[in-house]
């Protein structure tokens, strides 16, 4: 078989490259990716040699490109995880977002139609539902949660969203979507929250938190989301959504803290910032569809997958110093510019 993995130079799509090549050898994994600023290609080094491996950079708006390599490679099973994903950069420049996360969704589902596949799977979030009160524990995302977007970047999410299960029902594609809650790991770009925090804390730096710090995500280790995914390709129902979460709740400020604590530097880097525009205030995820459907639960406990990540980008210095020195940007062009 071959699977076409689109954003696969970002974190959850190289994590999801590395996890399927491992656990499926005999497929063939194609790559697209535009390599935008949280597109790294050095990432993917353990695989760009491999037989069964193919990467290609392009745009997934670029309906001439998506096309070529739709003809090219027929990939069976398509899985979207190419997307402008940053929130705040969403308050800052919101038409980018429109554009890859929706016309590229777009054209994507065009190809899709167009060429026949077995399975188109969008990585959705958790964000489009919204957030829910910190004083009401009890509430839970579902899957029937209206969507209720507070951000450019979760509007432009919950648009793909639902043209995608439109194309289901209107073409009978085979689509899935998984929304899932906040990822953490290794090769996470180092402007995100928890990298963010591990690599200032690093260098005793100041770490930066919104507001009053109190806000709540519901965490989880990246290779338990690849795991859903993988399941939800084997086994899930096509037109169907399947949340994924793992009841692992934590404000902001305790993380940094945790940070702190296993890095052994002071609270007293801790600086609280601006609260972000319209700062969701909690997510939580009920993933209980999934577990019933598909047997699904996360694997990681929360005290594990952090020692694990903050290990992961202490052993891993070269990549984070070449995003934040900026050299990463040159590595596509030093490494493949003259290849093809
Ligand atoms: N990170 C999370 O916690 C989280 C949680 C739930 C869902 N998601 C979703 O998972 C997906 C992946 O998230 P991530 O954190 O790995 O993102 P990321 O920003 O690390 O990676 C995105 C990748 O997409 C590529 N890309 C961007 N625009 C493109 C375009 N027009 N054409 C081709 N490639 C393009 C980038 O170069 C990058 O490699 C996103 O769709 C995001 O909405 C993320």
């Amino acid at each position: 078989m071959t699977i076409l993995v689109t954003g696969g130079a970002g974190f959850i799509g190289s994590n999801f490259i590395f996890y399927w090549m491992k656990g499926h050898p005999e497929d063939r994994v194609v790559c697209l990716d535009k390599l935008t600023y949280a597109g790294n290609l050095s990432t993917l080094k353990p695989v760009m040699e491999h037989p069964k491996f193919r990467f290609v950079r392009g745009d997934i708006c670029d309906r001439e490109v998506v096309k070529a390599l739709f003809q090219e490679e027929r990939p069976e099973v398509v899985v979207n995880f190419a997307a402008e994903s940053h929130v705040d950069r969403s308050v800052t420049g919101p038409e980018v977002f429109l554009q890859t996360n929706v016309m590229g969704t777009a054209s994507l589902l065009d190809a899709c139609r167009e060429l026949g596949v077995e399975r188109f799977h969008q990585v959705s979030t958790d964000e489009v539902y919204g957030d829910l009160p910190l004083d009401r524990p009890e509430l839970f995302f579902i899957e029937e949660t209206p969507l209720h977007t507070s951000s450019p970047y979760s509007a432009s999410k919950a648009a793909a969203d639902l043209l995608a299960l439109s194309y289901h029902r209107t073409y009978g594609l085979p689509v899935t979507i998984s929304r899932c809650s906040n990822n953490y790991g290794g090769y996470q770009f180092p402007e995100k929250f928890i990298p963010l925090m591990i690599l200032n804390a690093l260098r005793d730096m100041p770490l930066p938190v919104y507001g009053d710090g109190l806000n709540v995500r519901d965490w989880l280790y990246v290779e338990d989301h690849c795991r859903a995914i993988e399941l939800i390709l084997q086994r899930g129902r096509t037109g169907e959504v399947y949340n994924i979460g793992g009841h692992n709740e934590r404000q902001n400020i305790d993380i940094v803290k945790l940070v702190c604590k296993t890095l052994g530097k002071p609270e007293s880097l801790i600086s609280y910032v601006a609260d972000r525009k319209g700062h969701d205030r909690r997510y939580a995820i009920d993933p209980e569809k999934i577990h019933r459907e598909l047997g699904w639960l996360p694997e990681t406990p929360f005290d594990d997958g952090i020692q694990r990540t903050i290990q992961w980008y202490l052993d891993n210095k070269a990549w984070w110093e070449e995003i934040v020195s900026g050299e990463y940007q040159q590595y596509y062009e030093k490494m493949y510019g003259n290849r093809r």
